[in-house]
């Protein structure tokens, strides 16, 4: 695969599930199954819950391979009186690489707007680290015929003249919530038209480069029966996986499939 094309990406967010216990079995399973795959082009990105990074993270830094870790969420300010919240620095201090904005749940039961996601991709590159910007339409959005309008304006105002400044590393998830813990995905078609509908709206709003070199992943309902025929589309560079991310045959599945 030619270095302009982008990174494929497969990222298992755990939400809030695992105890610590739990965390360091999940991992210790996936990691010898992933041997080859670790090796390969594809990057796998582990996202547990913040309180287990560090230690899950210096338990497994040893394995040689490629495995990255990455974090739910973060601050939009860099440090102060934020009671029970957690900055980017800290995250990329303990080695995260990756940082979740603007996850669904993040939006619909924390009320995050376009706006707070936009601060926290600036504390996030700020802090060395590349921030998953997922966007994504509600059901109803998708009946009334506006997902290109919601995503069109969720890219616009989260990152558009970050963009513009100078070049940051990001990734993009496109996670429709109508197929987020639904068990419905989207299908191949739908899923490859939003992302193709993203890569031209950086071509036009960013450039050319940007748009060839950025990966969109896919969100919603990836389990290891529809990871084939999702990656296979254009546009499709991998995926953020969810409930499928906590078991952990699931997952190496996932990766394998989009490996191939
Ligand atoms: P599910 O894979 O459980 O639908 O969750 C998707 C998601 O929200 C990943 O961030």
């Amino acid at each position: 695969m030619s270095q302009n094309n982008p990174t494929r990406i497969v990222a298992g967010n755990w939400k809030m599930n695992t105890t610590p216990e739990e965390g360091k079995k999940l991992v210790s399973e996936i990691i010898p199954m992933l041997e080859d795959e670790l090796r390969g082009h594809v990057h796998t990105i582990l996202i547990p819950p913040t309180v287990h990074l560090a230690s899950l993270k210096s338990l497994f830094s040893s394995i040689g391979m490629t495995l990255l870790w990455g974090a739910q969420d973060c601050s939009a300010h860099s440090k102060g009186a934020f009671t029970g919240e957690i900055s980017a620095e800290m995250l990329t201090s303990i080695g995260v690489s990756h940082i979740l904005v603007g996850h669904s749940e993040r939006r619909s039961y924390h009320g995050e707007t376009n706006e707070m996601c936009r601060e926290k991709i600036v504390r996030i590159v700020e802090a060395g680290g590349c921030p998953i910007y997922c966007v994504g339409e509600t059901l109803q959005e998708r009946e009334e015929g506006r997902v290109e309008k919601v995503i069109e304006q969720q890219l616009r105002e989260g990152l558009s003249d970050l963009l513009r400044e100078s070049p940051i590393p990001f990734v993009i998830a496109y996670e429709p919530v109508w197929a987020i813990g639904t068990g419905k995905t989207a299908t191949p078609q739908q899923a490859s038209e939003v992302h193709g509908m993203i890569r031209e709206w950086l071509r036009d709003q960013v450039s050319n480069s940007v748009a060839a070199t950025t990966s969109i992943l896919y969100g919603g309902s990836v389990k290891a029966e529809n990871a084939d025929e999702l990656f296979c589309m254009p546009d499709v560079d991998g995926g953020l996986i969810g409930g499928a991310s906590l078991n952990s045959r699931s997952f190496v599945d996932i990766v394998k499939a989009c490996a191939r």
